[in-house]
Formats: structure tokens, C-alpha cells, sequence
């Protein structure tokens, strides 16, 4: 059955239906980076002059950053900020029983390229308990910076367990719009590690 729209109808309908919806929201939580570590980079996964790599699993997270018309969002500031593969944020205000990994970083900030895109190494976060009985899923902080719209949020993967339990992302609308893709590593990747794409939509760009 054909749909009988009018002319004006059409055109006010069309603008809607190019529109990306602005990623959703998160809260920044307590473990925002209290002091910055001194190699501020997109390798969480090793701290300059040591010689080790931070246990877990080895992840490179990427994606575009784009406004709401799709269009890439160039030069905007990504920065990331996660626990280590036990569940320990390096900072004061953590008291989870798990210790601190010395090869990891926990920090991370990068600028988009020309097409939107941006890319840190790291390792997946691990879970770690806000409470006797509720644990926090896996989940990467995210503070992106374009040239008019700013956004806090946080990345979560898919098929975890505790995600349909969590609070905070169970009371988000259009959850499922924070959830990364995971896929294999590329060819000049290590052959043990795994891609999480992510893309971030900032509504004015
Ligand atoms: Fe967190």
C-alpha cells in the first residue's frame, strides 16, 4: 500500500529522518582521574619506562564521532578513563579490594582525525562490586569534546551478564546505543586482541 503523503508533508518528514540521536548520558561517577598520569596518550595498555604490559585482555576501542546529521566531528577531544582487569581504579577514592596493575595506565586522551575517528589500546575493564550485592559492569568513561556540544558517558559490552542488572545503565533510554561492537583484531594487531567499535554521536557536532 502506497503511503499518501503530501509534498510539505515529505519535506518535513525527510530532515527527521537523517537525524542521529545524541549518544545518551552518563554519569562521570567517582573515579574521575584525580591526578593525570605524566604519558597522557592513547596506550592505556603500557606506562612509560616500565617494561610490562597491563594484564587482561588486550582491546583497542574506536569508532567515528559524529553530529547529528553524520557528519565527523574533526578534531574533538576523546578522553577515557576505566578500572584495570581486577576492577581497581587508580585513585584514592577506590577501596574495592583488587590490586592496582603498575603496567596500567587508566587514562587516556586522543583527538579525532579528519573522518571523526578515534582509537586508544587498552585492556576490558573488569567488574567491580558499588555495594554487598551490586556490581558495576564492565565499562569504559568516556569525555568527548566537540566544537559545540560536550558529553560524559560510558561505554559497556555486549552479552555481559551484569549490564540488565546495573542501575545506571538500566535506567538509560536507548541503552543499547552505548553497547560497542566487539570483533577481531586487524591484521597489524596483536593476534590476541579484540576491537570494540564505538561510535559517538554529539549533537551539534
Ligand atoms: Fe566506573
Amino acid at each position: 500500500m502506497l503511503l499518501r503523503l503530501s509534498r510539505r508533508q515529505l519535506i518535513l518528514a525527510m530532515p527527521a529522518l537523517a537525524q542521529l540521536q545524541q549518544t545518551p548520558l552518563q554519569t562521570i561517577g567517582p573515579f574521575y582521574p584525580a591526578d593525570r598520569p605524566t604519558d597522557q596518550d592513547a596506550d592505556l595498555s603500557v606506562v612509560k619506562g616500565k617494561p610490562g604490559r597491563a594484564k587482561g585482555q588486550l582491546l583497542y576501542v574506536t569508532g567515528r564521532v559524529m553530529d547529528h546529521k553524520g557528519e565527523p566531528v574533526r578534531g574533538a577531544r576523546v578522553e577515557v578513563w576505566q578500572c584495570n582487569a581486577a576492577g581497581k581504579y587508580r585513585h584514592p577514592g577506590d577501596t574495592h579490594d583488587a590490586p592496582l596493575d603498575p603496567n596500567f595506565e587508566g587514562f587516556g586522551v586522543i583527538a579525532t582525525d579528519k573522518d571523526g575517528r578515534y582509537r586508544f589500546k587498552t585492556i576490558k575493564p573488569g567488574a567491580y562490586p558499588v555495594s554487598k550485592t551490586a556490581w558495576r559492569p564492565p565499562h569504559i568513561h568516556f569525555d568527548v569534546t566537540g566544537k559545540q556540544t560536550r558529553i560524559i558517558t560510558q561505554l559497556y559490552f555486549p552479552n555481559e551478564p551484569l549490564n540488565e542488572k546495573d542501575g545506571l545503565f538500566k535506567e538509560t533510554r536507548r541503552r543499547e546505543a552505548l553497547v560497542a561492537k566487539i570483533v577481531g583484531p586487524e591484521k597489524n594487531m596483536e593476534p590476541e586482541a579484540k576491537i570494540a567499535v564505538w561510535d559517538i554521536v554529539l549533537n551539534r557536532g
